[in-house]
């Protein structure tokens, strides 16, 4: 029998006390164990049927020498980091959702886990349910990973998908989100990019093997994103997403921001609605790869929490090591590296075109709009100096 001790009872934490349930006999069979909560710590009862599982006290879960795994479904870092850095410590296993968590403290907890030769695993922590953690790790290991772009907040791409194709209120698709569990505790995180952040962070954590620490990243939300770009960008198949991006520059520095980006038609970055994510991986001998699902809620994420479980179960000792302190030396200048942009001014196509002759206008009755090539954001900003701006968006 395999005991756990469950931190939070929310939307992950019920979510995982159900899927333990309706799962259980599969579990068995894979791990040759029963995996039972035992104790799950709350601040306040709640109506269910195993009451008699609350603890209020962090210390019952702690110094129970029963419980060899412990699944943080708190949020935040106070007081999650305080007790799943003793829970790893104390010898106990540590299954975590909370990408705050992980992005800010992974390096620490990782390697604690490694000395206690015991594991701290977070697969939920980006893409609820996707295994791209799980991907990334495991299944690329003949290639080098060239660049990641990813749709990893299922609560923005709610929220635009709703505006776009139902023509919601922000307002009221924020609420929806919320109500469906999707949100941060404080939605702002979603909104202004700050997950997304934590979430691509962990990702090149993963692949380029240095700590990144979320402050060191340019991040930028959907609150500027206009509703008059997005119309002009659906008549030539684009489409505007929440984007955390990666990738090695040429001279060996790390590209990596989050901001909204225009996307084409051709790819599943432009496919993905709704709660939906996806990361899109540049690799040398795969090629291009994708993952998609599901990115929130209650049972997508525990799916990916019980399955980290069931790899503690099985694990003889540290499965994955830490990734390298941080070295923040090595993020490029976001300004400094070539992109093309999706640019929305005021002034006319002929002014464009003379001092953008490379740039592919959007021909859209009323407005000019136009894709550049590859330049830097710094070269841009100058080019547009004499321009009255609308809007500018990254193009991937
Ligand atoms: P919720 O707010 O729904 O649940 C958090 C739970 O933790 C609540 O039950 C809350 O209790 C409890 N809690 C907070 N502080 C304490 C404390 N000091 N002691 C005991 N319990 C406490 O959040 P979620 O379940 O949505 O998210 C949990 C984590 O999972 C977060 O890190 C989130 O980012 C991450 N995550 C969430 C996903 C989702 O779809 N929701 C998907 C992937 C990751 P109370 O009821 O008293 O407030
Ligand atoms: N708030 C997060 C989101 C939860 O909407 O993607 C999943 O990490």
């Amino acid at each position: 029998m395999v005991k756990i001790g469950l931190l939070g009872h929310g939307v992950v934490g019920t979510g995982v006390v159900e899927v333990l349930k309706n799962k259980a006999e599969q579990l068995v069979e894979l791990t040759g164990e029963k995996i039972e909560v035992k104790s799950v710590l709350v601040r306040h009862d709640y109506d269910v049927d195993y009451k008699e599982k609350f603890v209020y006290d962090f210390d019952e879960i702690l110094n129970d020498d029963e419980i060899s795994i412990v699944v943080e479904a708190i949020g935040g870092t106070d007081p999650a980091y305080r007790y799943v850095k003793s829970a790893l410590e104390k010898g106990k296993s540590v299954v975590t959702s909370n990408k705050e968590l992980v992005a800010k403290h992974g390096y620490e907890l990782m390697n604690i886990a490694d000395e206690k030769n015991i594991n701290f695993m977070f697969e939920a922590a980006v893409g609820g349910a996707i295994p791209v953690i799980h991907g990334v790790r495991n299944c690329l290991k003949a290639n080098k990973v060239n660049s990641i772009a990813g749709i990893l907040n299922g609560t923005t791409n709610y929220i635009l998908t709703k505006m776009i194709d139902e023509k919601q209120s922000f307002d009221i698709a924020l609420k929806a989100a919320q109500e469906l569990g999707y949100a941060e505790a404080d939605p702002s995180a979603d909104v202004d990019g700050i997950d997304t952040c934590r979430k691509i962070c962990i990702l090149a954590d993963i692949i380029y093997g240095n700590h990144i620490l979320p402050e060191d990243v340019h991040t930028e939300g959907i609150r500027n994103v206009r509703i008059e770009d997005v119309d002009i960008l659906k008549l030539v198949g684009g489409a505007v997403k929440l984007l955390g991006v990666a990738k090695r520059t040429e001279d060996d520095k790390l590209f990596i921001m989050t901001a909204p980006h225009v996307v084409f038609n051709q790819g599943i970055l432009y496919a993905a609605n709704d709660v939906f994510n996806a990361a899109q991986l540049e690799t040398d001998n795969a090629g291009l790869m994708s993952f998609y699902g599901r990115g929130a809620g209650s049972l997508p994420t525990a799916s990916a929490v019980v399955n980290d479980i069931v790899e503690c179960v099985c694990a003889d000792g540290t499965i994955y090591p830490s990734w390298a302190d941080e070295n923040a030396k090595m993020v490029a200048d976001y300004k400094t590296v070539p992109y093309q942009f999706y640019v929305n001014v005021s002034d006319d196509a002929e002014k464009v075109e003379e001092i953008f002759p490379t740039a592919e206008i959007i021909h859209v009755k009323g407005c000019t709009a136009f894709i550049t090539e590859k330049i830097s954001e710094n070269e841009l900003g100058e080019k547009l100096s004499g321009f009255t701006v609308n809007s500018v968006l990254r193009a991937l």
